[in-house]
């Protein structure tokens, strides 16, 4: 994004300084922060019953007459061009339908680039597909093959022969640093952020550390891989997703077939696992158009190996920090510079030097990051973009400063948290980190770390303890729309094109929406999972229920009305206004006169109505531009590293959350726990090899890509603050990535504890360790 950009968002944030904090959203507490019934309480899954009976409907399970299955060629060199084919064998293969190249497909317009300002939008790699013979990277799909089998269609895929005239691709992350991009903006946050003199402090400094964190590029593995099943129905086009962008799916698909946004319906009701990886890539356009040049359904389901050649995932990134500190331990200089890939054809930042800005109070910052232009995959957003791995460099330095220091590094964090924006001094909205902190260093038993790193061991193990800080922006989408129905029975159906990753969207909106309109829980449905329901964002930056808990807020304001009107004089609530009015018992009632009330059914009753609709939207985010809004957390590691294999073994993990009110303990606990079982893989096991001679991912398989086990998995404690956020619906925060954010750290510090050996390369494989031991 670009000056203007920033200029616009300086602009808003400049004004916005001189609006009552009252007129904002969130200007009033959310009543509900105190009325709670449901919300609040253990709530199993309402999907739960249909996913154990094996009933719920995956997108690569929903079942088609005619069905043609397909898989990809993928090109074997990261730039050039298709100079032939032969496709002979394929197309003679036993089952096999067609064989689509760039020579057949149709024409299709290039998908639009996914962005914050168009959510009709979810392309990641910005490149038409599939239109020329031109190679922009190592894995680009540069055939399709159709047969009436997956196994047919596998097999005829490895026989398609394709010939290339390479080019000379940019594939070396250091090489491509002297031809860095460096971006006028990051998300929607200027990039270069200058304030004090960093240099200065540096030099007056009691205590500095200076050092480069590096982090490995990453792939998405969600249980459940990408897949699409795909049926023309005349001009209508019908897609069974897995995504976590319906809408952005339908609108990307309508531009690249010419098509009306109407003719386009996107279904994907239950996804196994998003985390950023389930947006719209080339194998959903590839399925549609070959699904036009067979004129039969068909299902791209892809393999893992696929996977990583068509998704992409975190980049690699390479960061600098340099922290100063003063004799009393506070912060004076704050330093954070890097690298990241982001291909030319890509549209997402992995803005990692964010999570800088907000947590601790340091006098001066000097914080830039740098794009690299390489001929790759496009990156995407992966669980906690940016603030995953930048809390790794920002967590590591806090821990080897305080070392340096001589002070605990709860303490350190103590002296240094922030109070308010320590860059733009605008005030929280609410954060309790130091709360969070000291909840957790109670669990944990923080006071039984031993101060002097390598001195507590058991036979060969090496015994450590670490912590650091998570952090992850709130953020709540505007756009995102629902429709309440409420029947003369009194039940209510809330509709939304929402999405259900495994976080529990449903189970938890259902609590929401019981409560805000005063109903049990059984008396309420959650509708969600497909385009014909009204318009709603995306499923990421831990958004959705804040952006579904405002829309439905909206339209419980609207029933209210709407239902006032509809009682007339004839009634116990005649002549009141909305104002004086709450939801309360199925019905409405007056604040202060609980004898004024009339049911739902009853009101419709007499109105002769079978029943009432209205819609309501969450509207613009002011308060972001205004407060400085984010989750927080504190986590804590004990583990062993053998001295003789440097092999870890995790003993415990704490999470200590400051994220608001917690809506359903039940579902959060899990979001917590997964989100830090997907730390622990960064920091033990995550890492795409990359042939960095021609740009090729060597580790595209489960047994080359490692992720966590169960046996890597330690006990793991989750514990929040429950403080509300004032400021937002239902006084939550965002949950879904915070958990990952500051795993990885905490475990690198524990690990400088029991050994004190300082790892700064993720994974912290057992090789970087032997490697390291010290010559005692
Ligand atoms: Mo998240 S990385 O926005 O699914």
């Amino acid at each position: 994004m670009s000056k203007l950009q920033n200029a616009i968002v300086g602009g808003v944030r400049a004004a916005l300084g001189y609006v009552p904090d009252g007129w904002l959203p969130g200007g009033t507490p959310d009543p509900l922060i105190d009325k709670r019934v449901a919300l609040g309480t253990q709530q199993s899954r309402v999907d739960g019953p249909e996913k154990v009976r094996g009933a719920a409907r995956f997108a690569a399970e929903v079942p088609m007459e005619g069905l043609l299955y397909a898989a990809c060629v993928h090109s074997t060199i990261a730039r050039g061009r298709i100079a032939g084919f032969d496709l002979a064998a394929a197309e003679a293969a036993s089952g096999v339908v067609l064989v689509m190249t760039h020579r057949n497909a149709p024409k299709m317009n290039m998908p639009p680039a996914i962005g914050m300002t168009n959510l009709k939008a979810a392309g990641n790699n910005i490149l038409p597909v599939m239109q020329d013979p031109e190679i922009r990277w190592n894995g680009q799909t540069v055939a399709v093959v159709l047969a009436e089998t997956q196994e047919q269609a596998d097999h005829a895929a490895s026989l398609v022969l394709v010939r290339y005239e390479a080019a000379v691709a940019r594939t070396r992350f250091d090489e491509a640093k002297a031809d860095a991009r460096t971006p006028d903006s990051l998300m929607i946050e200027r990039n270069r952020l200058k304030r004090g003199n960093v240099k200065a402090a540096s030099q007056a400094a009691a205590g500095r550390v200076d050092a480069i964190y590096r982090t490995p590029q990453h792939n998405h593995n969600p249980i459940e891989p990408n897949a699409a099943t795909i049926a023309w129905e005349g001009e209508r086009l019908v897609v069974h997703d897995a995504t976590q962008m319906l809408n952005g799916t339908a609108g990307s698909l309508a531009k690249v077939f010419g098509l009306k946004e109407s003719q386009v319906y996107v279904s994907s009701p239950f996804v196994g696992g998003g985390f950023g990886g389930k947006a719209l890539w080339d194998h959903q356009i590839l399925g549609a158009a070959a699904a036009k040049l067979a004129g039969r359904p068909v299902r791209i389901a892809l393999s893992r190996a696929s996977m990583h050649r068509l998704i992409g995932g975190r980049t690699q990134t390479e960061q600098r920090v340099a922290l100063s500190a003063d004799v009393d331990g506070k912060l004076t200089g704050l330093l954070h510079h890097g690298y990241s890939i982001k291909s030319p054809h890509g549209a997402c930042d992995e803005a990692f030097t964010l999570s800088g800005r907000s947590l601790y109070a340091s006098e001066s910052f000097d914080i830039v990051q740098h794009q690299l232009d390489l001929d790759v995959l496009a990156n995407t957003f992966m669980r906690g973009p940016g603030e995953a791995v930048g809390t790794f460099a920002i967590e590591c330095a806090m821990d080897e400063l305080a070392h340096e220091l001589g002070i605990d590094p709860v303490e350190f964090r103590r002296r240094n948290v922030a109070h308010c924006n320590p860059v733009s001094g605008a005030p929280h909205s609410q954060s309790d980190l130091m709360l969070a902190y000291d909840q957790g260093a109670e669990r944990f038993g923080w006071h039984r770390r031993a101060v002097r790193p390598r001195s507590r061991r058991e036979g060969e193990w090496l015994i450590g303890m670490g912590c650091a800080t998570g952090t992850f922006p709130y953020v709540r989408m505007p756009g995102t729309s629902v429709q309440i129905r409420v029947d003369c029975d009194g039940r209510a159906t809330v509709s939304s094109a929402a999405h259900e990753m495994g976080m529990g969207t449903a189970t938890v909106q259902r609590q929401h929406a019981a409560d805000r309109l005063g109903l049990p829980l059984d008396s309420v449905t959650v509708r969600i999972g497909d385009t014909s329901l009204p318009f709603s964002s995306f499923a990421g930056g831990s958004s959705q229920t804040a952006s579904l808990g405002a829309a439905i807020n909206a339209a419980s304001a609207k029933l209210a009305s709407e239902l006032l009107r509809l009682a007339g004089n004839d009634t116990s609530l005649a002549g009141l206004k909305a104002s004086d009015i709450e939801f309360a018992d199925g019905g409405l009632r007056k604040i202060d006169d609980p004898a004024r009330h009339e049911s739902f059914a009853s009101i419709l009753r007499r109105a002769a109505r079978s029943d009432i609709s209205v819609m309501g939207e969450s509207g613009a985010p002011l308060e972001v531009l205004k407060f400085s809004m984010h989750s927080t957390s504190a986590i804590f590691c004990k583990l062993r590293v053998s001295d003789v294999t440097g092999e870890i073994r995790l003993d415990r993990l704490v999470g200590s959350f400051d994220c608001g009110r917690i809506l359903n303990p039940k579902t959060a606990a899990s979001q917590f726990r997964g989100g830090m079982i997907m730390g622990i893989g960064m920091a033990l096991n995550e890492e795409t090899l990359v042939d960095e001679r021609n740009g090729r991912i060597m580790s595209a398989s489960f047994a080359d890509y490692h992720v966590p086990v169960h046996l890597d998995v330690p006990q793991i404690d989750v514990l929040w603050t429950d403080i509300p956020d004032p400021r937002t619906p239902m006084g939550a925060r965002g949950i879904g990535e915070i958990g990952i954010t500051g795993v990885a750290a905490a475990i690198a510090n524990a690990v400088f504890n029991a050994t004190g050996m300082r790892v700064r390369d993720l994974p912290l494989t057992p090789d970087k360790l032997l490697n390291n031991r010290p010559a005692s």
